[in-house]
């Protein structure tokens, strides 16, 4: 029986629509334009529309059916939520290539009840050591993005290997070959290609048939695209995997595998060496952690933004009364579109590599820091963009991505994102290897002040330096109620992955809503820059008209994120949400 009950829309209506004093011309628009979207959102809701997958045991919600299904017979074998994750992270990689992944890197949240301890595993990719500020500018000094996206240098060293295998090394109770067995056999004997499969290679053939290696791979030996239904076996892939787990996860950086990925840069110009393969190490980090109304945040430190933003936006919107001002109300989106600008505006000047720069967190994600924002903050109008710059949080104290969520009944959860960055990295795969090749070198600010792919500023602390791990977005949050694990989501998205993990987070926690209903209902996102609203189909037309009237600009496009995510009831049921936005998506319980 699901707890989460929203009570009865009209009584919210009246506290949102007495709260707010806004202009009479404002004001008739806001009435009237009010019911109608109120009735069409209660089916979301009361969960009416959405219903989540339920398990006694434990839950798994990836972006694929395939790895989805191999983390539930891992958790059906007895096997533990991080078994079952890093299982599900090398399926993915054989099963879902445009972001799953060996060539590419991510983070990992793993909430262990019993110990009562939350750590986070950073195998974000790492710049080579020869790496220097200027190289993606041109010799004006301007940033030339082909060169941070398409080329062999556009690739950090992959951390994935080594983080899925420290992830099962720590908590885990499976060998590293039992984990890859599943993604062996997939690679070697193929599966049945899902429509998404076949239209994102042929959407992506221009870029990914330039290279030899990558067309040998994913196109028939004519040229000619895969359709969905046929099997698609990928040999030399099946080779690298299994080489891993005969030899451990050191032979994909000193073995073999880093001498095929070696000769691959040297026979293109890349930067990358042996060396720096060898030298790669995944990191444990302390998660950063907030708090909001009574519930524990945990998420992402740095090198992601990801977790400082996500509890700012938190501490800023945790002063109003979200539930009485409703779901997705247009009084909703623009408090909550002016908390991310702020946020994002303190992303692009603050963050960086913690191992290379200071970052304020405790400063940005104090509640005081919170509470100056929120004073700036009108009710009525929206603040351009161009009259926010970051903040003055408490000064530096000393010193096409995928998500999954699996939780399980003896206490672990994890929350997983990891990346190539673009749909297929680089399109760049390691000749005779058969994986793709990350371009996640863009992700660093090539020139200060220069928007990345993502439309993303940064600036002087997410400059290229050698060894340094560049700037992410990726937000893998577990939220904890009374010490207990509550809430395990996540997303892909670029620079939308915070504020869609956000929504996630105050879909249940403000309004209420069943965890199927909190991935599906419509999202929203503003970046400070550009000085737009971002939203999805399915905000009224009314809404919008009422946020134009208060001044924002407001633009719609395509869906943004696919946050696979589960969420455990009080008497200790698994409920799983699949993200819609992507086909493949499925949740299963146990
Ligand atoms: O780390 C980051 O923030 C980006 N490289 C993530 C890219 C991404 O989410 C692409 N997927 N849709």
């Amino acid at each position: 029986m699901p707890r989460f009950i929203a009570p009865a829309l009209p009584a919210r209506r009246v506290i949102a629509l007495s709260v707010f004093c806004l202009t009479t011309a404002v004001s008739a628009t806001f009435s009237m334009a009010f019911s109608t979207p109120a009735l069409a959102q209660s089916a979301i809701l009361e969960g009416e529309r959405f219903h989540p997958q339920v398990g006694e045991h434990a839950m798994v919600a990836t972006s694929h059916y395939l790895a989805s299904q191999i983390a539930h017979d891992v958790l059906e074998g007895g096997g533990n939520a991080v078994d079952a994750a890093v299982t599900a992270g090398f399926a993915l990689a054989v099963t879902q290539p445009r972001s799953g992944n060996i060539g590419g890197g991510g983070f990992m949240l793993i909430s262990d009840e019993k110990s009562d301890k939350v750590i986070a595993i950073d195998y974000r990719e790492k710049a080579p050591a020869a790496a220097y500020e200027t190289m993606f500018q041109n010799e004006q000094g301007e940033a030339v993005s082909e060169l941070s996206r398409y080329t062999h240098n556009a690739s950090g060293v992959p951390g994935t290997v080594a983080g899925l295998a420290l992830a099962l090394d720590k908590y885990g109770t499976l060998t590293l070959p039992q984990a890859l067995a599943p993604a062996i056999k997939l690679a070697d004997e193929g599966f049945v290609i899902p429509p998404r499969f076949a239209e994102g290679l042929d959407e992506a053939q221009d870029r990914l048939k330039q290279w030899d290696s990558t067309r040998k791979v994913f196109y028939k030996p004519d040229g000619s695209l895969y359709r969905a239904g046929e099997r698609f076996r990928q040999p030399d892939l099946a080779a690298t995997l299994k080489r891993i787990a005969d030899k451990g996860p050191r032979e994909f950086y000193e073995g073999k595998t880093a001498e095929l990925i070696a000769t691959e840069m040297k026979n293109h110009g890349g930067l990358m060496t042996a060396k720096d393969l060898a030298g790669y190490q995944p990191t444990i980090r302390e998660p950063v952690h907030g708090t909001y109304r009574g519930y524990d945040i945990y998420a992402m430190s740095p090198p992601s933004s990801g977790g400082a933003h996500i509890v700012q936006m938190l501490n800023i919107l945790e002063g109003y009364d979200i539930h009485a001002m409703g779901f997705n109300s247009a009084r909703t989106i623009h408090v909550m579109s002016e908390a991310m600008k702020r946020a994002y505006a303190d992303r692009a000047e603050y963050l960086g590599d913690t191992d290379f720069v200071d970052v304020p967190l405790k400063g940005i994600t104090s509640k005081a820091y919170a509470e100056e924002l929120r004073a700036q903050i009108d009710l009525d109008h929206a603040t351009p963009s161009k009259e926010i710059a970051a903040g003055h949080p408490l000064p530096y104290e000393s010193n096409e991505t995928t998500h999954f969520s699996i939780a399980d009944d003896s206490g672990l959860a994890v929350s997983n994102t990891y990346t190539i960055n673009f749909s297929y990295g680089s399109g760049i795969v390691v000749d005779g290897a058969g994986f793709l090749l990350n371009n996640e070198m863009d992700d660093f600010s090539a020139k200060p002040g220069t928007p990345n792919a993502y439309g993303l500023i940064g600036g002087e602390a997410n400059k290229v330096e050698p060894e340094k791990r560049m700037l992410s977005s990726m937000t893998p949050t577990i939220v904890k109620k009374d010490g207990k694990n509550f809430l395990v989501t996540g997303s892909p998205g670029g620079s939308r992955i915070i504020t869609t993990t956000l929504q996630v987070v105050m879909n249940v926690i403000d309004h209420g809503m069943n965890i199927q209903s909190a991935v599906s209902a419509p999202r929203i996102h503003d970046q400070w820059l550009p000085d737009e609203i971002r939203i999805e189909d399915g905000i009224s037309p009314d809404t919008i008209a009422l946020l134009e009237a208060m001044g924002h600009k407001v633009s719609q496009q395509e869906a943004m994120g696919a946050a696979q995510s589960i969420l455990i009831e009080d008497d200790g049921t698994f409920t799983g949400g699949a993200d819609p936005r992507r086909s493949t998506s499925s949740a299963m319980g146990l």
